[in-house]
C-alpha cells in the first residue's frame, strides 16, 4: 500500500508556503473509512464524533425537506426565509438543554463561527472587553473583534490569569474559551473559571467538540461540570457530533431575543439549508433515543486515553469522570514519526499530521475517535504508536 495517501492528506504546509494546502479530495466516505485516489483507509481524524452524518434516518430527513421546503430559503428568516425546519430545530436543541438549563433558548446560526459572532453581538451590547484563551479557536478572537471588543488573551488553561485580566472590569469583561480544545483534547476547568471569577463577569464557552461528545447524554462540558447560570453563554456547531451544518447559541431568552432582532450574524444573513435544519433535529433526536452512541463514543476515547496515555499531551480538570475522544501525540525525532507514519500506512490507518499553533510539537499526530470505530480499529491505531514506544 503506497504512503501517498497519508503524505497527501497530512502533509504540514513548507514552511515558505503562503497558503495552506487543502487536503486531497475524498471520493467517498462512510465516516470510518475514507478514500482518496482509489485507496480507502481507516480515518482517525475530523469530528464525525457519533457517525451521525452517514446515520440513513438523518440521510432521509435531509431528502425530505429538501423536497418541502427546497434547498435554501433564499432569504434572512425576519423575511421570508423563515421555515418550520429552522423553528423546529431551535426548539429541539432548546429542550436538549433544557433539564440543565430551564427557560434557556436558542438562536440557529449558519454555523459555529457564526454561532460566535452573533453571540459576542449580543454580548458587546453591554460588555467591552473579551478575555480569551491563548488557544482557543481562533473564530472566537475573530468575532469578538468583529464585535468591537478588546481581545486580551490569557495563558492556555491558566484560570488565575483569566480572573486577574477580568477583575480590571469585571461588569465589562466576557471570559471565553472551548471547552474541549479541538486539536489537543484539553478540556477547560469551566467550573473553577467559573467560581473564581468576579461575579459580574459573563462567559462565553464555546462547545463545538463538547456537545454530543461530553457528559451524560452528550449535554458538553459545561453541564457536564454543572456551570449552568444565566451568565453563561454556549455556542456550538451542528457540523460535528450533531453530523449536519449550521450553528447555535444557548442562553437566557433575552440575550437569544437580542441576537434574533439586532444581531448581523442572525439577521443580516440567510440561514442554513431548511434541509441541513431538518437533518440536525433528526440527529439529536438519535442522540435521545440510542444512549449507547455516547456511551460507545465515550468507551473508544477511553480506550484511546488509556493506550496512547505514556504520551500523549492530555489535560483534564481534576477528577473529570469524561475522556475526550481527541489525543494529541508527538515522538522526537523527526524519523520516529515517520516510522509511525509507515506502520499506519502498513495497517491501512490514517490518522491527520498536525501543525496547530500549541500542540505538543511543531507537528504532531491528532487522533480522534467516533462512536462507529471498533474498539479492535482503535487497538491498531493505538499498536502503531505502542510499537514505536516500544523499540525506543
Ligand atoms: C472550537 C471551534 N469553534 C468554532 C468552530 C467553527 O465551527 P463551524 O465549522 O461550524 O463554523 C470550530 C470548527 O472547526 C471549532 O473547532
Amino acid at each position: 500500500m503506497s504512503d501517498d495517501w497519508n503524505m497527501a492528506i497530512d502533509a504540514p504546509a513548507p514552511p515558505n508556503a503562503t497558503q495552506k494546502p487543502l487536503a486531497p479530495a475524498l471520493s467517498a466516505s462512510t465516516g470510518v473509512e475514507a478514500t482518496v485516489a482509489g485507496e480507502t483507509r481507516v480515518i482517525f481524524g475530523g469530528c464525525n464524533y457519533l457517525g451521525l452524518a452517514h446515520h440513513p434516518r438523518v440521510i432521509e430527513a435531509l431528502r425530505e425537506a429538501a423536497g418541502i421546503y427546497g434547498i435554501s430559503t433564499g432569504a434572512s428568516r425576519t423575511t421570508t426565509g423563515n421555515t418550520l425546519a429552522h423553528e423546529q430545530l431551535e426548539e429541539r436543541l432548546a429542550r436538549f438543554f433544557s433539564a440543565a438549563r430551564p427557560g434557556h433558548t436558542v438562536a440557529c446560526t449558519i454555523d459555529g463561527l457564526t454561532a460566535n459572532m452573533a453571540a459576542f453581538e449580543a454580548l458587546a451590547e453591554r460588555r467591552t472587553e473579551a478575555v480569551i484563551d491563548e488557544r482557543a479557536h481562533r473564530s472566537l478572537v475573530v468575532a469578538a473583534r468583529a464585535a468591537g471588543l478588546q481581545v486580551n488573551l490569557y495563558r492556555h488553561l491558566d484560570v488565575g490569569h483569566a480572573v486577574e485580566l477580568a477583575e480590571r472590569d469585571p461588569a465589562g469583561t466576557v471570559i471565553a474559551t472551548d471547552t474541549v480544545f479541538a486539536s489537543t483534547g484539553h478540556i477547560a476547568d469551566l467550573a473553577s473559571l467559573v467560581r473564581s471569577a468576579p461575579n459580574d463577569v459573563g462567559f462565553l464557552f464555546d462547545e463545538c467538540h463538547g456537545v454530543g461528545v461530553i457528559g451524560d447524554g452528550g449535554r458538553g462540558v459545561a453541564i457536564a461540570l454543572g456551570v449552568t447560570d444565566d451568565r453563561v453563554v454556549i455556542t456550538s456547531t451542528l457540523a460535528k457530533a450533531i453530523g449536519a451544518h449550521g450553528g447555535f447559541v444557548l442562553a437566557t431568552s433575552d440575550c437569544i431575543r437580542r441576537i434574533r432582532s439586532t444581531a448581523t450574524a442572525f439577521v443580516g444573513t440567510t440561514p442554513v439549508s431548511p434541509a441541513l435544519a431538518a437533518a440536525a433535529t433528526e440527529a439529536i433526536d438519535i442522540i435521545d433515543q440510542e444512549p449507547d452512541r455516547v456511551r460507545r463514543l465515550q468507551d473508544r476515547a477511553s480506550r484511546l486515553t488509556a493506550g496512547v496515555a505514556l504520551y500523549a499531551d492530555a489535560r483534564v480538570p481534576a477528577g473529570f469522570a469524561w475522556h475526550t475522544p481527541i489525543a494529541a501525540v508527538a515522538f522526537a525525532p523527526d524519523d520516529a514519526m515517520t516510522r509511525v507514519r509507515m506502520r499506519l500506512t502498513e495497517r491501512g490507518l490514517s490518522v491527520p499530521l498536525v501543525s496547530y499553533p500549541g500542540g505538543p510539537a511543531p507537528s504532531y499526530f491528532r487522533l480522534s475517535v467516533t462512536s462507529e470505530h471498533t474498539a479492535e480499529q482503535v487497538d491498531q491505531a493505538i499498536a502503531c504508536f505502542a510499537e514505536e514506544a516500544d523499540d525506543r
